[in-house]
């Protein structure tokens, strides 16, 4: 269930096996197709999609990126991820290219993809034979009788709720993040991460032509309130360093995305297995949103062929508990970055010394910024079997 990264690649990965599979959305092809939303694939992430086949658009567009910075202070720092770990990079390719990438692949091998469906629920779980119902988009009710489904429906999904006596972990911050997509030429050459008393920013890109930033705000923002105008000066304030500013251009589209820890376990119950954002939500900071729902994936893949092609159900039975090691990996990576970047509303100057001396160690100490430059490309990624 979803039409997201995680249940579209999972539907291809299964297909490679000859495991069938239809993948029932709620949204039209056009929606999914548009929405903005992050924009890293670590290195392992990258190596996978070109693994199975879905490279050649990610190595046309995709940009390779060896490092960050880190700005506070009024000065900026570069983490050299090559050199602090074994040449590993991350690739910048936009999460809605690779729905796209993945709708295509499955649409041109035949696959089944029913957009727009309504009326989507879920039952039997706990039999041998779960049941997937929807109406189509044509208005007709469909029933699927499955060996296993797969809720991939992302935060709001309707699966993660069938799962009794589910244990949450949750954390909000106090604070949103305003996202910018612009014609503009990027003025740098690698993301910057800056710091500064009104907030955090976050410089990225999308090509040599589009800028991708984010400024944090409240949580409660209201967007009418950023006039493209306001938005530049804000970034050119916090962005801002002797000699250099932020290039400006046309505003395409702008949004506020709220900022959250979430982590869901077992991630199974009976036949029906969670993946992605449906279990578990990180805060963009560590850019790991996209990887994670990937990463879930492969570990699904795997035990699925065991236990579909083999009856073996050894790997079904652990992947609740395998995915969940990576997941808090990256859940305190990602509430790390976030707090040492971010100021929180009424944060005192005790706070505010503490993130700048966290910053000025990880920026000055080799064994800090290899901790960041590890868990920022990515941790050994999950092998697919084939
Ligand atoms: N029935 C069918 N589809 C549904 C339903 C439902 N009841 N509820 C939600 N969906 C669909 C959504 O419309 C969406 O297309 O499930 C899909 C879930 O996709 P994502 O939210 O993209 O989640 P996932 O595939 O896990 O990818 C995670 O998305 O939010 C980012 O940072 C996150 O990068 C990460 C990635
Ligand atoms: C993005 O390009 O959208 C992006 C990059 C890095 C992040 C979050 C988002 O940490």
């Amino acid at each position: 269930m979803g039409a997201g990264p995680a249940g579209l690649l999972l539907s291809h990965l299964l297909a490679t096996n000859g495991i069938e599979s239809v993948v029932v959305e709620n949204r039209s092809r056009e929606y999914c197709e548009a929405r903005q939303r992050a924009g890293v694939l670590e290195g392992g992430t990258a190596e996978l999609l070109r693994s199975v086949g879905l490279g050649k658009r990610l190595d046309a567009i995709g940009m390779e990126h060896g490092g960050i910075y880190l700005q506070f202070d009024g000065s900026r720092h570069y983490v050299d991820f090559r050199s602090l770990t074994d040449g590993r990079t991350v690739t910048v390719y936009a999460q809605t290219e690779v729905v796209k990438d993945l709708i295509a692949a499955r649409l041109a091998a035949g696959g089944a993809i029913e957009f727009s469906a309504t009326s989507v629920s879920v039952s039997d779980v706990a039999s041998d034979r779960p049941v997937l119902s929807y109406v189509d988009a044509d208005g007709t009710p469909r029933s699927v009788s499955c060996d296993v489904i797969a809720g991939c429906d992302g935060f709001h999904g309707i699966c993660r709720p069938l799962i009794p006596e589910i244990s949450v972990y949750e954390r909000t911050y106090p604070y949103a993040w305003l996202g910018v997509l612009a014609d503009a030429v990027p003025s740098t050459d690698e993301l910057i991460y800056s710091r500064h008393e009104s907030g955090f920013a976050l410089y990225s890109m999308r090509s040599p032509s589009v800028s991708r930033l984010y400024l944090q705000v409240a949580p409660d923002e209201k967007l009418e309130e950023w006039s493209d105008d306001r938005i530049w000066s804000e970034l050119q304030k916090r962005f801002a360093v002797d000699g250099w500013s932020v290039a400006e251009g046309p505003v395409r589209e702008k949004s506020v995305t709220p900022m959250r820890s979430f982590v869901s376990g077992p991630m199974r119950y009976g036949r029906l297995f969670l993946a992605g954002d449906a279990a578990h939500i990180v805060p963009p900071t560590g850019a790991k949103g996209l990887n994670l729902a990937l990463s879930d994936v492969v570990v699904l893949a795997n035990a699925l062929r065991a236990a579909l092609l083999s009856g073996s159900w050894e790997l079904a039975d652990a992947y609740s508990d395998t995915c969940l090691r990576r997941v808090w990996r990256a859940t305190h990576f990602s509430w790390w970055m976030t707090s040492m970047l971010h100021v929180a509303p009424g944060a005192d100057a005790f706070e505010a010394q503490l993130q700048l001396s966290q910053l000025r160690y990880v920026t000055s100490s080799r064994a800090q910024a290899t901790a960041l430059a590890e868990n920022y490309t990515g941790y050994r990624p999950a092998r697919l079997q084939t």
